[in-house]
């Protein structure tokens, strides 16, 4: 897949391409990253990208012609048509199941803000949703889009080394629970002793502690996931064991 990022700091592009699963899926030509500066496309000696908000009050809004020229030319270098996503705090609150839709897309186009905001206008004629990392201000949407390309990334097919580790995390396993504990050599430690069960070598006892551990976490942390986790009788039975 195609991630272009729309953004006054065209250099978090290259910060975040470097690294980890989201470097090695652009090796593996698996996700190609660009980044786009709205400056770019913005005219004048001053390049201006912002400017005083109608109504007043503090901050700058950015202009809506730069914005749209630079999302213009990102939608052009490349024929297939790209999803164009907003990050702000305003935006529907990120989850793993709008993760996995937004990994199947072929194209994003991520459009991050500053200042106070993005002028309403071309939110409502470029983009096609708005969403938020969580309940909690940045000073502009290149971290949370860095959240978006990371999250994405890891889920196309051949990303990850273990092909198993994507399904198995929080949130993928088996309908949305928080993940279960693990554990490494050594055994024994002065910080404690590894559960019996999981050196059992009985697979089927292992599943279901590992059920149990992560129904009860969820349970404990999380328990508005439980509501949308759907637990079969087996799980009810195991979280009131
Ligand atoms: N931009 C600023 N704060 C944000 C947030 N919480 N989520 C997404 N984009 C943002």
């Amino acid at each position: 897949m195609r991630i272009d990022i729309v953004s006054l700091f065209p250099e978090f592009v290259a910060q975040i391409a470097g690294h980890g699963v989201v470097g090695r899926a652009q090796e593996r030509g698996l996700i190609a990253l660009q980044g786009w500066n709205p400056r770019d496309y913005a005219e004048g000696n001053y390049r201006r990208v912002d400017d005083r908000p109608f109504g007043g009050g503090p901050g700058m809004v950015m202009l809506i012609d730069p914005l749209r020229a630079c999302i213009a030319a990102a939608r052009a270098a490349d024929p297939a048509s790209a999803k164009v996503v907003y990050l702000s705090p305003q935006g529907a609150p990120l989850n793993q199941a709008k993760v996995r839709a937004l990994a199947d897309e072929p194209r994003l186009i991520l459009l991050c803000g500053r200042y106070e905001g993005v002028d309403e206008r071309l939110i409502a004629a470029e983009v096609d949703e708005e969403l938020s990392i969580g309940d909690y201000v940045l000073s502009g949407g290149e971290l949370a889009a860095a959240v978006v390309i990371d999250a994405v990334a890891r889920l196309q097919d051949g990303a990850l080394n273990d092909a198993e580790s994507a399904a198995q995390d929080s949130f993928d396993a088996d309908g949305g629970l928080l993940d279960c504990p693990h554990y490494t050599r050594p055994v024994e430690h002065e910080l404690g002793t590894v559960p019996e069960v999981l050196m059992s070598g009985n697979h089927a006892e292992i599943a279901r502690w590992r059920r149990q551990q992560a129904l009860g976490r969820t349970w404990l942390r999380r328990p508005d996931l439980l509501d949308e986790a759907g637990l079969s009788k087996a799980d009810r039975e195991l979280l009131e064991a």
